[in-house]
């Protein structure tokens, strides 16, 4: 589908700052709960399909005003991006990746019949913001600053139609590491094929707000039965799609005997996950073994199990980088995976190689520095 509206871009240079008056305490690293900091400032862009884009505002973090008939509070015209700037063991801050994640929002702000934008230009003014918040950025070890780029639908009217209006705001927020004692803590996982994330045909290959919202029942049924995260399953054949927010690895010998990182295709119902892709791209590099993406089912997974050829399953996204995967609750089946017994070896080497290079203990190119 394009649909890409001629817009009047904005632009890095035409960046308006008025900085705060009154600076909030920075917490310290050790109290960090994912989503509950945020810096002292914000970005903010406006849109009419009339004018185009206004000029990009970095201003003291402050409440939105917005109609009550704004689009995005009754038809979900809001769709967010995340990723993470991080202080090198150089002191320098650095952005990973950040153009696959522009490429993703303009491709989910079509699809939601949002305007897009010039990634770059967002980049440059993302960077200028957290240039701004610097002091934010926590030093701590694997502690980060998460940012919140998103767009809404603010047009006060209730047809089901284009947003004629809409503001893209970012957020910054500290977030302490994603493995809080420094072990690589396995996660267990419900598996119940009654619900699912995404369709054929659906959104769930973009960052819509309204994929998130209805699965935060069935994370509390995972908690009821005692796992701590989802795990979606799609089709008659019970693919395994996702992890929660993660795209899901298999490292196993597979049906032939050859040792292989799979993980499933992006055939429209999984988030191109940019953890996802930089791990595609690190495992095939090694040439030590087949990296595929191709399908796989609860059934390959239990055959694998019963065979002793699944040595680790495991999630990937920008959270944790890779989360590794111990228990699967299956209906009646309570299935262990040996992910930690086999000593997480993938998963640990993917972990450290990325982080390697996104805390710049390795120069690599898909990363940004961040200039003052
Ligand atoms: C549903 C879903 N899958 C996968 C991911 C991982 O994507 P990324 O590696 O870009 O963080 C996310 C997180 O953004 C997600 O929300």
């Amino acid at each position: 589908m394009d649909i890409s509206y001629n817009v009047h871009a904005f632009q890095y240079k035409d960046l308006e700052i008025e900085l705060t008056k009154n600076p909030q305490p920075k917490p310290e690293p050790s109290e960090l709960v994912f989503g509950k900091n945020f810096t002292d400032h914000m970005l903010t862009v406006e849109w009419t399909s009339k004018d185009g884009w206004k000029h990009p505002k970095i201003t003291p973090l402050q409440p939105l005003q917005l109609h009550p008939g704004a689009k995005a509070l009754h038809y979900s015209v809001e769709l967010f991006e995340g990723m993470k700037a991080y202080r090198g063991v150089d002191n320098k801050l650095r952005l990973f990746r950040p153009e696959a994640n522009m490429e993703r929002m303009n491709s989910t702000a079509a699809r939601a019949a949002l305007p897009n934008f010039d990634g770059e230009e967002l980049i440059q003014c993302i960077s200028k913001l957290i240039d701004v918040d610097k002091d934010w950025v926590p030093a701590a070890k694997d502690c980060s600053l998460y940012i919140r780029p998103t767009m809404i639908g603010t047009e006060p009217t209730l047809g089901v139609s284009q947003a004629e209006e809409a503001m893209l705001f970012v957020l910054l927020g500290p977030v302490g590491s994603y493995f809080k004692t420094g072990a690589f803590n396995p996660v267990s996982l419900m598996a119940d094929p009654q619900y699912i994330r995404a369709f054929r045909g659906g959104v769930g290959n973009y960052k819509l707000g309204s994929n998130y919202g209805p699965t935060i029942r069935i994370q509390k049924e995972a908690e009821r039965r005692g796992c701590q995260q989802v795990l979606w399953l799609y089709g008659d054949d019970h693919q395994l799609t996702e992890v929660g927010t993660m795209n899901i690895f298999m490292y196993w010998e597979n049906e032939s005997g050859e040792p292989e990182l799979v993980t499933p295709p992006l055939e429209g119902i999984i988030l191109p996950g940019v953890t996802r892709r930089s791990l595609l791209d690190l495992a095939r590099g090694w040439n030590e073994c087949k990296v595929t993406e191709r399908t796989f089912t609860m059934q390959d997974l239990i055959k694998g199990l019963e065979e002793n050829r699944v040595k680790e399953l495991f999630g990937a996204g920008t959270a944790c980088v890779v989360c590794p995967i111990d228990r699967i609750l299956y209906g009646e089946k309570d299935l262990h995976i040996p992910t930690m017994d086999t000593g997480a070896v993938v998963c640990r080497r993917l972990y450290q190689e990325l982080t390697d290079i996104q805390f710049g203990r390795v120069s690599h190119d898909w990363v940004r520095p961040i200039e003052s």
